[in-house]
């Protein structure tokens, strides 16, 4: 098939790229080197178009035969303050509107989609007397307590974080979740008013070779691996026992293609699924494991914590299993031993 790649210079873009090909599709690739993600330096991958995917000439140009639109063009990270608030709606959801407006004048109807794990906001939890619930809002005098877990909405009492299943609400917490859900909603429309078919991959924390290193805008992982190399040891939020879903950005570039290759003869309108290795991992055995196989300093727990940061979330695997046949094979062990020598990106 052939495959119009957008963010293919990225983390996983690039990774996208090498797993699409091999795999026999035709990639046609487009990014914009984005100084917040690339910096100044960066130099796009072999055969990859220069250009912003809100262009709609570029668009119409590039989308000329192409089958399946995999769209990974985005601004991440949790943002610094209220100033990129900006920045997040018109490269994330100008930039995905401008590409289905492209699409519905080239015809072309299968589209895929990078979301996230953020547009749930806290995971899934049960309270012993109330069942499921959406957790309370955490308290700054019980952060500022060390009291790190939410409550239950109704009795305050303990809850229990469970898998989150893609059935859940969406509840953003940041501008880039409130842009990954506009994203999605956008897809949807665009499915009902072109008869289209899109697979959202919501990924849950993605790591693994050519990350970007350290940046405000990196996700833990990245941070952790470069106090290492710095010989300093990771400073870990709260008290550690954060649950999250490492999965591995080949794993990633695997759903992907899977994705691809699902989605004209997947049912119409918009799927989601989470994309995530099925293995739930604290925030400190991450950084103890990382720092064990560096060689490096202990990590230090240090009681910070970070307003928009939620405490738990943890993926059912499941319906990427049944509806992708998409299963990780990479588990958290091995691919956080892999990135203690992997080469990161801007370094
Ligand atoms: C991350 C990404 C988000 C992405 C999501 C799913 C970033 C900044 N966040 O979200 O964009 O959509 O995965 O792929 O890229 N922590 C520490 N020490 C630090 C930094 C963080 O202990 O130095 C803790 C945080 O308090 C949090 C956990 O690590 O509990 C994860 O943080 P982070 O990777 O920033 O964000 P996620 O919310 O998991």
């Amino acid at each position: 098939m052939k495959v119009l790649l957008t963010g293919a210079a990225g983390f996983i873009g690039r990774h996208i790229a090498e797993a699409a090909t091999a795999a026999g599709h035709e990639v046609i690739g487009v990014d914009m080197l984005l100084q917040q993600a690339h910096g100044t330096t960066a130099k796009l991958p072999p055969g990859v178009v220069h250009g912003d995917i809100r262009d709609p000439a570029l668009l119409d140009e590039l989308l000329a035969d192409v089958d399946v639109v995999c769209h990974q063009a985005a601004t991440v990270g949790n943002g610094v303050d209220a100033q990129d608030l900006p920045g997040y709606a018109a490269h994330n959801d100008l930039g995905t509107a401008t590409l289905l407006a492209a699409m519905a004048r080239t015809g072309t109807k299968r589209l895929v989609l990078a979301s996230s794990m953020v547009v749930y906001g806290e995971g899934r939890y049960t309270c012993p007397d109330d069942g499921d619930v959406p957790p309370a809002p955490r308290q700054d005098r019980d952060l500022q307590q060390g009291l790190f877990d939410p409550r239950c909405p109704h009795c305050g009492g303990r809850i229990e974080p469970h898998l989150i299943g893609e059935d859940a609400v969406f509840a953003p917490r940041t501008a880039y979740a409130a842009s990954k859900i506009a994203q999605e909603h956008y897809a949807a429309a665009w499915c009902t008013l072109e008869s289209g078919s899109a697979i959202a991959l919501r990924y849950h924390n993605a790591y693994g070779p050519g990350m970007p290193a350290d940046t405000p805008y990196s996700g833990v992982a990245a941070i952790f691996r470069s106090a290492l190399e710095r010989g300093e040891p990771p400073q870990v939020f709260e008290d550690g026992n954060q649950l999250r879903d490492f999965v591995h950005v080949v794993d990633l570039a695997r759903a992907n293609v899977a994705a691809i290759e699902a989605v004209g003869a997947h049912r119409p309108g918009l799927s989601a699924y989470n994309i995530c290795s099925g293995h739930t991992y604290t925030i400190g055995d991450m950084a103890r494991r990382l720092a064990t196989v560096m060689g490096g300093p202990k990590p230090v727990v240090n009681g910070q914590y970070r307003a928009f940061d939620v405490r738990h979330i943890a993926a059912s695997p499941r319906a990427a299993l049944e509806g992708l046949g998409f299963e990780a094979g990479i588990g958290p062990d091995e691919g956080i031993a892999e990135l203690a020598t992997a080469p990161l990106r801007g370094r």
